[in-house]
């Protein structure tokens, strides 16, 4: 760009990449992020425009639909204001049928459609029935969650994986079967998804394998919208304050050592706050 470059939200929408076409009789299954309507992808944003039926899970909010063009049908495809839940054959049964009627099918689904999304089925329905559709991204509650808290989800200092795990099995229960040994000892940190219901259950399975009560974690409910709410707190407290805070789902969970970043980046604290924690955890550690 150099001076006599044209500036504004029209002339950058006028350097857009060009995007794909949303053909007729296809299926599009893209990721809408956590609730922002800012943290939507170009393509998302494109797809909602060009899309004739817009096929939504409950975790999609007003501000994403908001942005569907004028003739867009909507249909809702998740619990959502005490309607019962679809069914997940009759979702898909929903899919093929639109886009075999020569539709622009939307799939818009919260997060990122392949992390505890359900979208790998959705798809395999999709590919089975030989409908053509087109995978996008989306940011996932986790990532955008704790990077709207403030937390780096890894630092080099302190972490070199980090583990998503589910907190509701498939049936409904906690996730019986994985190895708490090896979470406790080897994945410095752990993102929780659904896990409000079982988290005093999964907190105590990780302290009996070994991992310390005192570890850092912070609560998020209702990641990136108006109504986000944080609680910091440590593992043994955790499902504790989660009740006493009267912390709603949706709601992500990390435990690790990363939290403590957030003294140094949390958006709400004052900058000479932020400033003084930053001072003395680089005093902590060197970053070469
Ligand atoms: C069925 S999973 C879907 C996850 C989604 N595919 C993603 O990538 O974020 C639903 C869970 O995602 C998490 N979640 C989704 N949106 C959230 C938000 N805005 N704030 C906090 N957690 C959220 C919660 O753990 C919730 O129970």
């Amino acid at each position: 760009m150099n001076e006599n470059t044209p500036s504004g939200p029209i002339a950058a929408a006028s350097r857009l990449p060009e995007m794909p076409a949303f053909e007729p009789g296809s299926v599009w299954l893209v990721g809408a992020g956590p609730g922002d309507p800012g943290l939507l992808s170009l393509l998302a944003f494109h797809a909602l425009g060009q899309a004739d039926d817009i096929v939504y899970d409950a975790l999609v909010g007003d501000g994403i639909l908001a942005l569907a063009g004028a003739g867009a049908v909507c249909h809702a495809a998740g619990k959502r204001g005490g309607k019962p839940s679809a069914k997940q054959a009759d979702i898909t049964e929903k899919l093929i049928e639109l886009a075999r009627a020569g539709r622009k099918v939307l799939r818009l689904k919260g997060g990122d459609p392949f992390i505890f999304g359900r979208g790998g089925e959705e798809a395999l329905a999709l590919a089975a029935a030989e409908v053509p559709f087109r995978l996008v991204p989306g940011i996932t509650a986790a990532v955008a969650g704790l990077a709207y808290a403030g937390i780096p989800i890894t630092d080099r200092r302190v972490n070199s994986a980090v583990t998503f795990i589910t907190g509701h099995e498939a049936g409904g229960g906690p996730p019986e079967g994985l190895d708490w040994r090896a979470l406790a000892s080897g994945a410095p940190v752990l993102i929780l998804y659904m896990a409000l219901k079982h988290l005093a259950w999964m907190a105590e399975r990780l302290i009996s394998a070994g991992l310390d009560p005192d570890t850092a974690v912070v609560l998020i409910s209702k990641a990136t919208t108006a109504d986000q709410h944080i609680v910091e707190t440590h593992l043994a407290a955790a499902a504790a304050d989660a009740e006493a805070a009267k912390l709603e789902a949706p709601a992500i969970v990390a435990i690790g050592d990363v939290v403590g970043l957030r003294a140094a980046l949390d958006p709400s604290a004052t900058p000479e706050a932020r400033a003084r924690a930053a001072l003395a955890l680089s005093a902590d550690g060197d970053r070469d």
